[in-house]
């Protein structure tokens, strides 16, 4: 028989779910979660480095694992959970961290980032990767879909996977990693990367890439009011309305992603030949956003209401995802010399 392949990845409940989650990782998930045994959780350990707040960080757990579920996660497929209900995640973590190299955590995005821009690294922040590595090795992952900024950390997991291997497996050859052909296979499997063609960096109403710490979002579950205010602010330029329009645009580039092909080709011949202001496609952007997320903004709703099943959602999937890293975790400590 052959094994379903295992995919896992992780959001960050540091704050509200905007488009650029969306069409950056979001979708892509959805899609995965027809293709193998798929396993999504709340990163709410990782959110600790940047939310101070007990009550905030319940409250965005929440919040984020009812989107999800609204988004059109399957809880019946997937299994959906919560980074902390799962100690065998912080005990990998530890011991994976006694062969992580300084010099990699150093050059890691999710510091230099942070550091460059001011923020002050504690401990969590540097060791963010080796966490991050700890989640997707313990559940024996083999594909893990992420956006673009985050291939380095999943990098990071193959390498130091490969190296714990190399420390505590006699005879281990990284050319032969299952071991296939006659070596002892490792004890950490190696995981890989997987960002979708389709996945795209969307830019905010500024211009600049669509993320929370740039305030240029366009919130996936905002009021309606605050939507609309949103999208008539897109930054653009002063191109007449019977002009031809340049492609180079947030607003061209948002309906891109929002429209069914058959729609965008009236769009795209409409941008091209002129004759249309960009306050008309700004509106024919915020219907385009009501027709895609209207369902998910309602069932959410309805979600956020019911907390008892969100609640049972996330606690049966914790109990599927540790079935996942017992044996993982045995197998580490055994290969360490704990057990
Ligand atoms: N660091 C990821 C992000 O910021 C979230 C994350 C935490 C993650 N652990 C993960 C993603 C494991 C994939 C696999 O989006």
């Amino acid at each position: 028989m052959v094994e379903a392949m295992r995919i896992l990845s992780g959001v960050q409940s540091s704050g509200k779910l905007h488009l650029g989650n969306y069409y950056g990782a979001i979708r892509q998930f959805l899609q995965l979660q027809h293709e193998g045994e798929a396993l999504y959780f709340i990163a709410n350990l990782h959110s600790l480095t940047t939310v101070r707040d007990a009550a905030m960080g319940r409250e965005l757990t929440r919040e984020t694992a009812a989107a999800f579920i609204a988004l059109g996660l399957d809880p019946a497929k997937a299994i959906l959970f919560r980074q902390s209900d799962i100690p065998e995640v912080l005990e990998l973590y530890w011991i994976l961290g006694t062969v992580v190299p300084n010099s990699n955590l150093e050059r890691a995005h999710s510091f230099k980032d942070k550091t460059a821009r001011g923020v002050s690294a504690d401990f969590g922040l540097f060791a963010y990767p080796v966490l991050m590595a700890a989640d997707i090795l313990v559940y024996g992952s083999d594909v893990v879909p992420v956006g673009r900024d985050q291939i380095q950390h999943v990098e990071f997991a193959r390498d130091w996977a490969t190296k714990f291997n190399l420390t505590y497996v006699r005879g281990y050859d990284p050319a032969d990693p299952l071991g296939k052909s006659g070596h002892p296979p490792g004890i950490l499997k190696l995981p890989e990367a997987r960002v979708q063609e389709s996945t795209a960096v969307l830019p905010g109403i500024d211009g600049q890439k669509m993320s929370k710490s740039y305030g240029n979002t366009i919130d996936l579950f905002g009021p309606d009011k605050e939507i609309k205010k949103r999208i008539m602010s897109i930054k653009t330029d002063s191109t007449p309305v019977e002009a031809p329009k340049p492609v180079d645009n947030v607003l061209f580039q948002l309906l891109k992603v929002m429209t069914p092909p058959d729609e965008l080709e009236e769009i795209e011949r409409s941008w091209s030949a002129g004759g249309k202001g960009y306050g008309d496609y700004k509106k024919m952007l915020l219907d385009r956003f009501h027709a895609v997320f209207d369902p998910a903004r309602a069932r959410r709703e309805e979600l956020l209401r019911d907390p008892a099943e969100v609640e049972r959602v996330l606690t049966d999937g914790a109990r599927r995802a540790r079935e996942m890293a017992g044996p993982v975790i045995a197998a580490v400590r055994r290969g360490v010399g704990l057990a």
